[in-house]
């Protein structure tokens, strides 16, 4: 049986329409895609997943007159279904909605099910429901770990999707089948179109495949298996594309949305709002905290990063565009900044670096000196000195203070989890967003308000900022209020390290001096000379 999300029985329930924000408000009259979701019942797999949880929160808030949001959810770590949504419910990403609409709890139903079961999981009671209310299916689960084992990628991205597909048929009243896939499907290309390419593999025979051969044989050939693409994630996602086009063409209404790297939030529900460590995510905070200084990539190379709101308002855009106008073909569209309006990673790099310094983190290890580079051996000499010598001497000074040591294994873990990064900050790919500039058009002014995709206007300083400072809120969960002591903290630091070097350039010299006074003076005087200009430097640095 579907288990009831819990109710809020706050008396303030007044009629959302009063509840709901004055922009939206005064123009809901006017919103196509409001009105198309009015009485619509939803299912969304993923609901707990970064984008699902904003999928939720923004149908609630907007389309808040929709008749129910269903949403796949399984048991984990002793928490039931009902028991994890009251916990993302709870949490700050709901605040906004909560306040305006305490009433929200009961349009959200979770219904008990995994997808790597049979059928789902889902209950027959559940599955008939499903099938007599449902309007709209918003596929997002997935599993997003690139070094997931070939059997699970397959069982979880090409499987699940197939069994979704499945219930989608079965559902009588279907509008709209929108499948969350990723920009990197199709990483093997150099330029990718709004389209879906031929597979790698047909899906029913890698599915026949991974069923027969042992786990052991498949891991050892996953290398010749997916040939030149980086992991077994992109892999598995070109395929289920494939496997879309094929069940779905001329039966069901779909359409396909290809995210590229997911970022904070931008605007909605408010700026900087994050909650795992996935992508440039990890970076912001293992550079924040002095721990990461050096990783593999292209200055000059496009940082193809996307913050969340925009994919989740083209998925309801979508959503609205795939029933309302009954599109025939399988529309797909790239949800990609590169093309529209570009960042670098040396712009990442340079805007992470400096709104780091501004806002810094709590227990800084190093001052943050973030530093992309295309060699190899720079990077690995970079490693040693400024990342891995530091970690040893201070996990020593921990054991010798009798304490636990821990940065030679959290820096062995911000190393594995780089290195999946790489393949992405050293390529660039080109892409087209024709299909998203044609719903750009076709959404009236209040929708493009209401559902933003357009992100020609985001400006990449004040983002990475906004980011920066949501990865120390919301992530690492800082208290805003120590920012001052986190600044004197690292003022301290940057100190200590200009002591250092002097100290350092002091030895050095003395060390390689040769005897003769002369010589000996005509160094103490380059040296004065390159204290100086380093001074001058670093203070004109600080000043830009
Ligand atoms: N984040 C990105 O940068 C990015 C970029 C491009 C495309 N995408 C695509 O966007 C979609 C959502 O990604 P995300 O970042 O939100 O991922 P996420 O945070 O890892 O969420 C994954 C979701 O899938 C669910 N899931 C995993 N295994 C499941 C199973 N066996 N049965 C039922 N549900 C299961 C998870 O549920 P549990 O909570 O129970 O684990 C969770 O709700 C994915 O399709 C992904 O490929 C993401």
């Amino acid at each position: 049986m579907a288990l009831a999300a819990s109710n809020s029985n706050n008396n303030n329930t007044a009629n959302p329409k009063n509840n709901m924000f004055g922009s939206e408000i005064s123009s809901q009259h006017s919103s196509e895609i409001i009105n198309f979701y009015k009485n619509k019942t939803i299912f969304i797999t993923g609901a707990t997943g970064f984008l699902g949880k904003v999928l939720i929160e923004k149908l609630l808030r907007s389309c808040y007159n929709l008749n129910k949001i269903y949403v796949l959810v399984r048991s984990k770590k002793g928490a039931s279904p009902n028991q994890r949504l009251d916990e993302i419910f709870n949490c700050k990403l709901f605040e906004t909605v909560s306040q305006y609409c305490p009433e929200f709890r009961s349009k959200v139903e979770a219904i008990q099910g995994d997808l790597v079961e049979p059928n789902m999981g889902i209950s027959d009671e559940d599955e008939k429901i499903l099938i007599n209310s449902v309007n709209i299916v918003f596929h997002s689960a997935a599993t997003v770990r690139f070094d997931e084992p070939l059997k699970v990628a397959v069982d979880m991205n090409i499987i699940g999707t197939k069994k979704v597909v499945d219930l989608s048929k079965k559902i009588k009243n279907l509008e709209a089948l929108i499948h969350v896939s990723t920009a990197y499907a199709n990483c093997d290309r150099q330029h990718i179109s709004e389209t879906v390419y031929n597979p790698p593999v047909q899906p029913d025979r890698i599915i026949e495949a991974v069923d027969w051969i042992e786990e052991d044989l498949v891991q050892l050939l996953t290398p010749k298996v997916i040939q030149e693409r980086p992991n077994t994630y992109t892999y598995t996602k070109a395929i289920a594309e494939s496997l879309i086009v094929q069940e779905c063409k001329d039966q069901l209404p779909c359409a396909i949305i290809r995210p590229s790297i997911v970022g904070a939030s931008w605007r909605e529900p408010f700026p900087g709002w994050i909650d795992n460590f996935n992508g440039p995510t990890a970076l912001f905070a293992a550079i924040g905290k002095g721990i990461l200084r050096t990783m593999m990539g292209n200055f000059n190379s496009t940082a193809d990063i996307i913050p969340v709101d925009i994919p989740v308002n083209l998925m309801i855009v979508a959503g609205w565009y795939t029933g309302a106008k009954k599109t025939k073909d399988i529309n797909v569209y790239n949800c990609t900044t590169g093309q529209i309006n570009r960042l670098t990673w040396g712009m990442l790099e340079r805007c992470s670096f400096d709104s780091l310094m501004k806002n810094p983190l709590e227990n800084i290890f190093l001052v943050p000196n973030p530093r992309f580079t295309s060699y190899r051996l720079v990077k690995f000499l970079r490693h040693l000195v400024e990342e891995a010598m530091p970690s040893y001497v201070m996990d020593l000074y921990l054991r010798l203070i009798h304490k636990k040591p821990f940065l030679v294994r959290v820096q062995g873990r911000i190393k594995k989890a780089v290195n999946t990064l790489e393949f992405f900050t050293s390529t660039q790919w080109e892409f087209t967003n024709d299909n998203i500039y044609m719903l750009i058009e076709e959404m009236n002014e209040v929708d493009n308000k209401i559902f933003n995709i357009d992100v020609r206007d985001l400006h990449w300083k004040s983002y990475i900022e906004q980011y920066c400072l949501g990865t120390k809120k919301y992530l690492l969960k800082e208290d805003m209020t120590r920012m001052n002591h986190c600044r004197k903290q690292l003022f301290n630091l940057v100190r200590l390290r200009k002591i250092m070097f002097s100290l350092i350039a002091v030895f050095v010299v003395k060390m390689i001096l040769f005897r003769s006074v002369s010589f000996k003076q005509l160094c103490y005087f380059l040296f004065r000379m390159a204290l100086e200009f380093a001074n001058k430097f670093t203070k004109l640095l600080s000043r830009i």
